[in-house]
């Protein structure tokens, strides 16, 4: 295969941008990725992915040899060696505002023009970020770095399936400025992946910003929605899950993304939504998406929800209890805990005086890290020693082929809550538990 000579950097190396990086070296590329944390480029560049993820570290190994992946902490580096820039860095929620917090990205292109961008290079934008981001950055480049384009491309992709989403999206969305050679670089780049059949659409750099936000807003109302519905299935006694089935063989519904239970959280859709309504509000759309404060307010129903039946099955005081917890990431797959509902719940339910144990299968060291007041058992049996309830938070599949008479013997009562109704009711009844579910009797 003919190695197409463009040179790309990648900076950011969190969940996207290490992601990335190792995807562009795998499509042929030599890839230079960037990060301001010396402890996460010494692993990667001893092979080792900083994070849990699928299939990462098998490809991040393989193009490391290849001679076509570094990493380094030098902006500056990256800045001259490279023709195309990626700015995967993160957008977090801004404490007080709500609205996303754009250090980051500033420091990246600051430290790219800084760095001597050269002329005719490009600038990628990949991260999430409030309409209007992209017109911003591409005046400051015009002005500071003659020259140097800007694209919008938003990233897609999901923690657990990140490889197969870089090298098999969905669709690929372009936001470029009118004139330049943008569009035509990043067709460059992505040949091999449109070559095998991924539209392409190509924008403004507006559009391009609000395509990403509507995706994941447009997510997490699904997910609100079957999670409101099983709010009323819990007054009127039916059973969410069925409904959730029965609606979705109308394929224009579909099934996707309508599993309820404890609801979303992690590091994007959360943060997305409260930063899109922050945004349009600023620019007087804030009626448009204030349904958005809405879907997040049902999705965090759900965990006091969770609570309110731990306690009643606790008899109404938690205090002296012991509480098992299965599950810490925000959701299977992954080590990630931000925004994490399982632990959202169980730190609740530690403030109101129970003794928590938890036991994940990957994000045992990063909950110790953010919640150091909990326990941490090394598997879900020694979680359920003692327990008087056992609540199931995040769906690992190791959790589904539990056997209820696992944990029977080591219970001190045998009643479970299961908080993403993946389990199966019948099975845990008929080893003598009490089962309790959200949205199903
Ligand atoms: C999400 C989007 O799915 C990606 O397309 C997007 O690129 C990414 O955010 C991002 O903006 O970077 P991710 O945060 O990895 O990806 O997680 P999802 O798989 O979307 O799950 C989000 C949350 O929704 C999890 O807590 C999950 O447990 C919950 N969920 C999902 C439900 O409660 N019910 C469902 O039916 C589906």
């Amino acid at each position: 295969t003919v190695v197409d000579p463009l040179r790309i950097s990648v900076i950011g190396t969190g969940y996207l941008g290490a992601t990335h990086a190792v995807c562009m070296a795998e499509l042929g590329f030599e890839v230079i990725g960037v990060d301001v944390d010396p402890g996460k480029i010494k692993r990667l560049t001893a092979g080792e992915v900083p994070f849990f993820e699928p299939g990462l570290e098998e490809l991040l190994r393989k193009n490391l040899e290849s001679g076509r992946l570094s990493f380094t902490t030098s902006l500056a580096d990256a800045a001259s060696a490279a023709d195309v820039h990626f700015v995967c860095v993160g957008t977090p929620q801004h404490p007080e505002s709500n609205s996303a917090d754009m250090r980051y990205v500033d420091a990246a292109v600051s430290g790219l023009i800084a760095g001597g961008l050269r002329p005719g290079s490009l600038v990628v934008g990949k991260s999430t970020v409030p309409a209007g981001t992209a017109a911003r950055l591409a005046a400051w480049l015009s002005e500071q770095a003659p020259g140097v384009e800007l694209a919008w491309n938003p990233e897609f992709l999901r923690e657990g399936f990140a490889v197969d989403d870089t090298l098999r999206p969905d669709r690929l969305v372009f936001g470029v400025a009118p004139g330049g050679n943008a569009e035509a670089t990043l067709h460059r780049v992505y040949a091999s992946v449109i070559a095998a059949g991924t539209p392409v659409v190509t924008v403004d750099y507006p559009t391009a910003e609000l395509v990403k936000v509507a995706a994941n807003a447009f997510l997490a109302t699904k997910i609100s929605f079957i999670n409101a519905m099983a709010e009323v299935c819990e007054v009127t006694g039916a059973d969410v899950t069925h409904l959730s089935k029965a609606i979705s063989y109308d394929t224009r519904i579909g099934g996707r993304f309508l599993h309820a239970g404890l609801g979303f959280g992690g590091g994007c859709l959360p943060k997305d939504i409260r930063a899109f309504q922050a945004r349009a509000t600023e620019l007087g759309a804030g009626q448009a998406v204030a349904f958005l404060a809405e879907v997040d307010a049902i999705n965090l129903r759900r965990r006091t929800r969770t609570v309110t039946l731990a306690t009643e099955a606790l008899g109404g005081d938690v205090t002296g209890k012991k509480v098992a917890v299965l599950g810490a990431a925000f959701k299977p797959n992954s080590d990630d805990i931000r925004d994490s509902p399982a632990l959202a719940v169980a730190d609740t339910l530690r403030k109101a005086g129970a003794t928590v144990a938890v036991y994940d299968p990957a994000a045992i060291p990063n909950a110790q890290r953010a919640y150091p007041e909990i326990i941490y058992a090394d598997n879900a049996v020694d979680a359920a020693t003692g327990a008087h309830i056992v609540l199931h938070l995040t769906e690992w599949t190791e959790f589904r082929e539990l056997a209820p008479n696992a944990l029977t013997a080591v219970v001190a009562a045998r009643t479970i809550i299961d908080g993403r109704n993946t389990l199966n009711p019948a099975q845990w009844r008929a080893a003598g538990w009490t089962y309790h579910a959200l949205g199903r009797p």
